[in-house]
């Protein structure tokens, strides 16, 4: 199967460039300009060689600068997991940029109260404050968890990505930890500041908060950036008992894992973390980010006299929870990202990974496909792998790449460093079916 890849690759490459002129030159354009020839140092990594430029997006379509229309499966890596400029959204936008007036004001207002319950109604959290992005969100969560214990350390789980969040770019290499390769110019060695497990290791992260040194652990309830790895059964209840049994306090990033339903998995699954953060997909596209923390980690915030909360304690923002972002917010998880919509998008992931599985069954191939609600992966290996080093392991970024612009070239965009699906509240039968058509037309390509 694997002899023809290259060249598959390469006629995929070649067919991209040819209908891809204004793509080309606009990417040719920026170049000079634009550090890599891109905004954004992840937008390199589309396959084609160059990005497409967007022209516009509504719903869970794209239409790039050539005029190719495309059913987005990528959605921005879950920021546009509403869709593309839900209506919704955009009329509280408009309103309150254009109509009211005040993007960033420097003062509350009610939208914050009300997305505050919000959040709180679906996570269990009851008090919440905000960012500009997920990242930031966590980075703060970091601090207070710091703070609030007195203790250095945090603990994350080998392959996890939390933003670009300094502690957690550390992986278990031969049950060591190492820094992830390539990491730029940090200021401490990760395995200074964090513990590292691999996820469903109950055994390992109870050893590791025996000696109760760690502040935190910082954890997606499922892995979604190393693939997909979901917990065993009886993971997360031996989690919360051990993070409670010595004084950890129990971080859950909501970001990508939203995807199992309104509350994400903590509420899919009755987790019941001290603290939650979140971003992306809540804003309907425009930035914002978010911590929640559970009554007693508000208390402890209170009685504390040495941290400073308000100013210079390092955490802020100047226009992080601002009036823009949570008119956006609001209007998102009031009338786009609803409990109906995520059925909805949950039945659509099912379509999708039947399309997925129909495919490899016809061809016999020795992969799988892992759903979390709205969010589907398919993987190079048999069965689930069950830790983050097993799903690296079975990563093949060349087979990945040929996939990802194959059906690029049929009309589909999945995320560059993912092989994953996302359903948004607009997706339609009609875009998931363009992707089962579509993978199976690059699969039997493949194996021919
Ligand atoms: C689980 C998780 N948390 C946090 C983030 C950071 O989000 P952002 O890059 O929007 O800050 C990401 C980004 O992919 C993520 O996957």
């Amino acid at each position: 199967m694997r002899a023809p890849l290259s060249s598959l690759l390469a006629e995929e490459r070649a067919r991209f460039a040819a209908e891809h002129p204004r793509s080309a030159a606009a990417h040719a354009e920026a170049t000079p300009h634009l550090l890599g020839g891109v905004p954004m140092p992840w937008m390199a990594k589309w396959a084609g060689g160059f990005p497409v430029y967007l022209a516009e997006a509504h719903g869970a379509r794209v239409v790039d600068l050539d005029g190719h229309e495309y059913a987005d499966l990528c959605l921005g890596d879950t920021g546009a997991m509403a869709g593309h400029s839900p209506r919704p959204t955009v009329d509280a936008v408009r309103e309150r940029l254009e109509a009211r007036g005040g993007a960033t004001v420097m003062l509350p207002t009610e939208d914050a109260a009300w997305v505050g319950a919000e959040l709180a109604r679906r996570f269990g959290v009851p008090q919440w404050q905000f960012t500009l992005t997920a990242t930031d969100a966590n980075r703060f969560a970091l601090r207070f968890c710091r703070q609030l214990t007195g203790r250095r350390k945090v603990l994350v789980f080998s392959w996890c990505y939390h933003g670009s969040v300094d502690e957690t770019f550390v992986v278990l290499e031969d049950g060591r930890p190492r820094a992830r390769e390539g990491l730029v110019g940090a200021a401490v060695d990760p395995t200074e500041t964090t513990a590292v497990v691999e996820f469903n290791d109950l055994p390992a992260l109870e050893a590791a908060l025996t000696g109760q040194e760690i502040a935190c652990v910082l954890a997606e309830p499922a892995l979604t950036n190393i693939g997909i790895v979901l917990p065993e059964p009886g993971f997360w209840d031996g989690v919360r008992a051990a993070c409670s049994r010595t004084g950890t306090l129990l971080i859950i990033d909501e970001t990508h894992t939203l995807s199992a339903g309104p509350g994400g998995c903590t509420r899919a699954w009755g987790l019941e973390p001290d603290l939650v953060t979140l971003g992306k997909a809540i804003g309907g596209g425009v930035p914002i980010g978010a911590y929640g923390v559970s009554k007693a980690v508000a208390e402890r915030m209170a009685a504390d006299t040495e941290g400073d909360y308000e100013d210079a304690g390092g955490v802020g923002g100047t226009l992080a929870g601002n009036a823009l972002s949570l008119a956006a917010a609001r209007a998102t998880l009031a009338d786009v990202l609803t409990a109906d919509a995520f059925a909805r998008m949950t039945a659509l992931q099912e379509r999708f990974t039947a399309g997925v599985r129909a495919t490899i069954a016809r061809h016999g191939l020795p992969w799988c496909v892992v759903e979390l609600g709205a969010r589907a992966e398919y993987r190079f290996a048999p069965e689930p792998p069950r830790t983050g080093a097993e799903s690296a392991a079975v990563a093949d970024t060349e087979l990945e790449d040929y996939l990802h612009l194959a059906v690029l070239n049929r009309g589909v965009l999945i995320t560059p460093f993912h092989n994953m699906a996302l359903m948004s509240p607009a997706t339609t039968e009609a875009e998931v079916d363009r992707h089962t058509e579509a993978f199976a037309d690059a699969v039997a390509a493949l194996v021919s």
